[in-house]
């Protein structure tokens, strides 16, 4: 881009990015008003002001004496505070030491940086050589005290990505109290939006769900303590009739694992209120003097073409700012995981046993998942003692890698670390280091309890024990999980008016101790789960760059659940596994191929136990691990369609090559039927010539796409197609 993306003129602030623009002005009481978020527009392009009305019940701020059509309360604002005579939902709630709940931010000024920036231990997208991003940061003051306020608008014109935060510093001799800071208030100047949100349970996250956003408030959000596989911390707001390829919408994106709040409201005014940020319940952090709270980062786009668009600026940005380390661009080994396979019921020789069938079948890794420490022959017991069970591995875990190695395979283990269970040597040394109401049995969930992530000492312990491990295995991959909601939010170590923070610097304490196994271990692939996809979000993306993506590995559900995912998420990141048949969790049958299918739409691996496969099988997955060699480039780096949802009788997706050279489309009937109409296809080159061998065709791109695809044969329920169109030629060439 020419220009820099942020300009300021006279109080007036427009980001733009390639096809978006966002504007606010800072009003002569020094009020950031926010002004447009949509399509691209001229700086100069003039834009309605806000109209002022005396409007009754909408009262004036004290220093505002003889303009009673303005008021806080019907103005679309940038930073809406709690106690300021604005009623709506509030962006931030402070008390002040003598107990009144007020704020009242006004502008002091404003600083644009060349570059992203980080936030101090959060997430947040980084700036590249070639692509370092802007910011802008507007400092405000509020008007009776001296607590500032500062908001971070980030730009990635590149995506057409915004991010938004905000920094409260408390400047003042007292202490204040925030009891409500949330990342992102946006009042959009739209009456009819809808909703889309993704949602679920455990084994079944991520579903989309719209409602009609009105008077009557949209709201998701999670306190378990984790993103949670209820609600997903991001959605999208639309315009009546939008589409997956047309009409205007908005996507909002939390990079945060924690509690969250996300909410949408229709005020008198006409507009429509956004919030997103950290869930006010069991929320409250005390700012001593001097001290200051970061909100974490809130990614934003707009798109005038559907939801489709928004989600290619979300997955580009989330692979190229927000993932980070060696795999989070490359090619991951493909793996088999023993948790399918054999449960908690192995020793060294069926280990060794797996990997070497695995080896024989073109696998690359094999991954010890639970059950291979302390005394962790079932889920009741052991979380916290991160030391090998010898009996089970036979020998030492270093020993054991070492033979795994020896076979031709990487070495991956599973952990658990933010998690203790009563029945562990841990526990009965450190019964304190156990999140725990005292004088209340806690709640049990899996049989376990949560460590106290809020504590150094535990994560200094936790450090040392993964170090450890690591070090002694040399492992090439991690599975971190976390398996139970967070609900005793008591620390020993936190004093009682400080008991408020624990969630949130529970969060904090995760994330400090993945930053600091990451510079420990920089080679080091880390993949993130939490229940399958019950923390699949942008804030463990930026430790984690995939995601186990759920514990249901039913092939079919799977097609439902990864494409709930790929509204924010690119397939890089998603973690997805082909099972064994009748599936664990389901029950259900799906033929090999459609498993594999599925599965190729992510990270891909086996989680099944070879010795119970056919030759036959064994032949598909030797074909199958090779088509994974050739097609993952394009799942990792492609541009994903959503070709065809999940309820339409053939599910469909495609990957295209960025350069237009092909595009691989799958294909699954997901109920029986009779003929169903042909796929619509995207993403090719209009004027090139793609041949698809698979059904002996070539045309145009235009005509591929004007007449859609229609597979080759009649698909019975739950069998797949997966068909590659590939560039012979342009327009006018003779093959
Ligand atoms: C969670 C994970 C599974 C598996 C088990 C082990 O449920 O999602 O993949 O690792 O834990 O206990």
């Amino acid at each position: 881009m020419s220009r820099l993306s942020i300009t300021a003129q006279n109080g007036l602030f427009q980001l733009d990015t390639q096809n978006t623009s966002y504007r606010f002005r800072i009003d002569e009481h020094g009020v950031p008003v926010h002004l447009y978020y949509g399509a691209r527009l001229p700086v100069d392009a003039p834009l309605p002001l806000p109209q002022r009305r005396d409007i009754g019940f909408s009262g004036n701020p004290g220093d505002v004496n003889d303009d009673r059509g303005y008021s806080l309360d019907t103005l679309p604002q940038e930073i809406p505070c709690g106690g300021s005579g604005d009623f709506r939902d509030p962006m931030l709630e402070l008390v002040h030491a003598n107990g009144a709940l007020a704020a009242d931010l006004r502008c002091q000024g404003h600083e644009i940086l060349p570059r992203a920036l980080p936030l101090p231990g959060l997430p947040a997208l980084y700036g590249t050589g070639n692509d370092p991003g802007e910011t802008l940061i507007v400092t405000l003051k509020d008007t009776g005290s001296d607590v500032y306020a500062k908001l971070i608008y980030g730009v990635f014109a590149r995506q057409d990505i915004l991010t938004r935060s905000v920094v409260i510093e408390n400047r003042g001799a007292s202490e204040v109290t925030l009891e409500r800071v949330l990342s992102l208030a946006v009042d959009l100047d739209a009456a009819d939006l809808t909703m889309t949100a993704f949602c679920g349970r455990y084994a079944m996250e991520r579903l989309p769900e719209t409602c009609p956003v009105g008077r009557i408030k949209a709201e998701i959000g999670s306190v378990r303590g984790h993103s949670s596989h209820h609600y997903n911390p991001a959605f999208l707001l639309s315009r009546p009739g939008a589409t997956e390829t047309a009409g205007e919408c908005w996507g909002f994106c939390f990079a945060y694992s924690g509690n969250f709040i996300a909410s949408a409201q229709v005020d008198q005014t006409g507009r429509t209120r956004v919030l997103l940020g950290i869930h006010p319940r069991r929320f409250r952090w005390r700012l001593e003097p001097g001290q200051s709270f970061s909100a974490p980062q809130v990614l934003l786009s707009y798109s005038g073409a559907g939801a489709e668009t928004l989600s290619h600026h979300f997955h580009d940005v989330i692979r190229a700012h927000l993932c980070r380390g060696p795999w989070a661009e490359r090619e991951r080994p493909l793996l088999l995981n023993s948790w399918e396979a054999a449960y908690f019921a192995f020793d060294r020789p069926k280990l060794l046993a797996l990997a070497r069938q695995a080896a024989a079948l073109g696998i690359e890794m094999l991954v010890l998942d639970d059950g291979w420490f302390g005394e962790r022959d079932c889920d009741e017991r052991a979380l916290g003692d991160w030391f090998a069970n010898t009996r089970k591995l036979g020998g030492t875990l270093g020993a054991l890698a070492a033979d795994i190695r020896a076979l031709g395979l990487r070495f991956g283990l599973w952990v658990e670390p933010e998690m203790i269970s009563e029945d562990s040597d841990l526990y009965r040394a450190h019964p304190d280091w156990a999140a725990a109401v005292p004088d209340r049995p806690p709640v049990r969930s899996r049989g376990q309890l949560v460590l106290d992530m809020t504590r150094a000492d535990v994560r200094d312990w936790l450090f040392a024990c993964l170090y450890d491990i690591l070090n002694e295995s040399k492992a090439d991959y991690l599975k971190w999980d976390f398996n139970r909601s967070v609900s005793d939010a008591f620390s020993a170590a936190l004093p009682p008016e400080r008991m408020g923070e624990f969630y949130h610097r529970f969060i904090l304490g995760t994330y400090d101790l993945l930053e600091r196994l990451r510079a420990a271990f920089p080679a080091l692939l880390i993949e993130g789960c939490c229940g399958g996809g019950g923390r699949f979000d942008a804030g463990m993306l930026y430790y984690t760059p995939q995601i186990w993506c759920s514990d249901d590995t039913d092939a079919v559900d799977r097609v439902s659940i990864q494409y709930g995912t790929s509204f924010f998420y690119p397939a890089s990141t998603v973690g997805a596994h082909v099972s064994a048949c009748p599936n664990a969790q389901t029950g259900r049958s799906v033929p090999l191929a459609t498993r594999a299918e599925v599965a190729l739409a992510g990270t891909f691996g086996y989680e099944l136990d070879p010795a119970r496969l056919t030759e036959v099988e064994k032949d598909d997955i030797l074909r199958y691990n090779k088509l994974y060699h050739r097609a993952n480039g394009l799942v990792r780096t492609g541009v994903q369609y959503r070709l065809s949802p999940p309820r339409a009788e053939l599910a469909a997706w495609a990957f295209a090559a960025r350069d237009g050279s092909c595009l691989l489309v799958t294909v699954v009937r997901m109920r029986p039927g009779t003929a169903a109409p042909p796929i619509p296809l995207r993403g090719l080159d209009a004027h090139a010539r793609y041949r698809c061998a698979a059904l002996g065709e070539t045309h145009t791109g235009a005509e591929w796409m004007a007449a859609g695809l229609c597979v080759e044969r009649e698909l019975r329920q739950y069998e797949a197609a997966l068909l590659l169109l590939e560039r012979v030629g342009q327009t006018g060439d003779r093959e």
